[in-house]
């Protein structure tokens, strides 16, 4: 058998992107008050901000979109994407959202009040944000493993189900629900085990509480447990995913990840008791239950890529993909999260940057330099994400200074990959170069998004 594990597709249709000059790239940072996020697209060579929303549709998806019922009320895409839904995650109630956000964004609203506390592996950011806004606490409950870079486990998403108990047992009666991210992104796109899920889900049970579970990289997980988890070798990706939802009372999805569409997302849950309140709040911000701001050919295209999300081929070449660039920057002794996740690789900017300061952003500083050296665009996801500047003045740092390069599904091939390990070695041996930021101007929420820096 060869031993190279090739993209399981062939392009048939191609768009181009376009190489700048260092120059240019000076002027369109520093216009861009040193933020990537600011940067126009066109001007970024690779693109692995994120793997949100980014993807590539395959032939059958874009056939789908013909088939778009644009009915505001009862469209038959609704219904065809309902029963997708319904038989993966055995769930009875289910309304689309336009992404991942306001599916937590109403059924929070639902579910929580002020003061309550909701415990997760780690929660993205905008899990995080959904919930502060309510005066809800967000606890992060991630096993150690999880938030050590180089300590190698195969299942570093896990929750510390010893922390779970200690708050139930403390804190019972502020917890609405128990949240589980799968795959976890914030901490680097690691699984979570099935016998971690059981667990919980068992747990959550004795304390009569809801599991909710953020289902954004389902797919990527469920192979993991297949790779890893003995128990899984021979299972189908589809049982697996079916077992994992069956622990589950819900699920929010941004469908722009593993539903592999550029726009999508869902709530779906096996009770009614939020129902009426969910519905209320998607009439009012997103709009009737059965198109919940989507159009009826976007529900279409995510039901065709919920499918497709599941095919083995597909997901061992998502899988190798992490992988390969982590051997890459490994022979190039750049510290990375280990093993690499399911969608992106997590640099360890404290590895390439030893020497700065946290309050100089070293994983900013990091994503800036990847840019400058080759126009390749990440994030950063750490103190700018997740510090916070407090009413004095002085600020709380993130444990972790990592800059995540995800990769958009089905998009980027080997060669792009090859590129980048050559670009990120070389911004390793120029590290001395790299200048730090400070923040000139912030958000309260979600401050990564908009802020201005300036070199220190
Ligand atoms: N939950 C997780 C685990 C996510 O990764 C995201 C989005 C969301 C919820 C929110 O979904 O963007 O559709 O509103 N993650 C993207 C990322 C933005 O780049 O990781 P959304």
């Amino acid at each position: 058998m060869p031993k190279t594990l090739i993209e399981p597709f062939r392009i048939k249709s191609v768009e181009p992107i376009r190489m700048t000059t260092r120059s240019e790239r000076e002027r369109l940072l520093a216009a861009a008050n040193l933020n990537v996020f600011k940067l126009h697209a066109e001007d970024v060579l690779i693109d692995w901000l994120t793997d949100s929303g980014t993807g590539a549709m395959s032939s059958k998806q874009w056939a789908a979109i013909m088939e778009g019922d644009e009915s505001y009320a009862g469209a038959r895409s609704f219904y065809r994407l309902e029963a997708v839904l319904k038989e993966l995650t055995g769930m009875r109630y289910f309304v689309p959202t336009h992404q991942g956000r306001a599916a937590e964004k109403v059924l929070f609203t639902a579910a929580c009040k002020k003061g309550d506390i909701v415990p997760n592996n780690c929660h993205f950011d905008t899990t995080r944000a959904n919930l502060e806004v309510l005066g809800v606490e967000a606890l992060d409950m991630v096993i150690a493993e999880g938030t050590q870079p180089a300590t190698i486990h195969p299942f570093k998403g896990n929750i510390d189900l010893g922390r779970v108990q200690m708050l139930l047992e403390t804190k019972g009666d502020h917890v609405p629900f128990g949240m589980i991210t799968v795959t976890n992104n914030t901490g680097g796109g690691q699984p979570v085990s099935m016998a971690n899920i059981r667990a919980y889900a068992a747990l959550l049970k004795r304390y009569h509480k809801p599991f909710i579970m953020d289902v954004c990289r389902f797919a990527e997980n469920a192979m993991f447990i297949k790779l890893r988890e003995p128990e899984f070798a021979q299972t189908s990706i589809r049982d697996i995913v079916k077992e994992m939802f069956s622990y589950a009372d819900g699920a929010t999805m941004s469908a722009k990840k593993d539903g592999m569409v550029n726009i999508g997302g869902f709530i779906v849950l096996r009770s009614d008791e939020w129902m009426d309140a969910v519905r209320n709040t998607l009439i009012l911000t997103e709009g009737f239950p059965t198109y919940g701001g989507m159009a009826g050919r976007d529900l279409e295209a995510m039901a065709v890529g919920l499918e497709e999300a599941l095919q083995e081929d597909y997901l061992r070449y998502r899988l190798r993909t992490a992988e390969y660039l982590g051997e890459r920057l490994e022979s190039a002794g750049i510290g990375f999260v280990k093993p690499t996740g399911g969608h992106a690789v997590y640099i360890d900017a404290k590895t390439v940057l030893p020497n700065m300061p946290v309050a100089h952003y070293p994983a900013w500083a990091l994503c800036n330099a990847l840019y400058l050296e080759g126009g390749i665009r990440g994030v950063e996801i750490g103190s700018v994400m997740f510090g916070k500047r407090l009413a004095d003045g002085t600020e709380t740092f993130h444990n972790m200074e990592l800059v995540r390069l995800a990769f958009p599904r089905r998009m980027y091939t080997q060669s792009h990959f090859d590129y980048a390990a050559e670009v990120i070695a070389e911004v390793k041996e120029k590290a001395n170069e790299i200048r730090g930021v400070r923040i000139v101007k912030q958000a309260p929420y979600l401050r990564h998004f908009s802020c201005d820096c300036e070199w220190v």
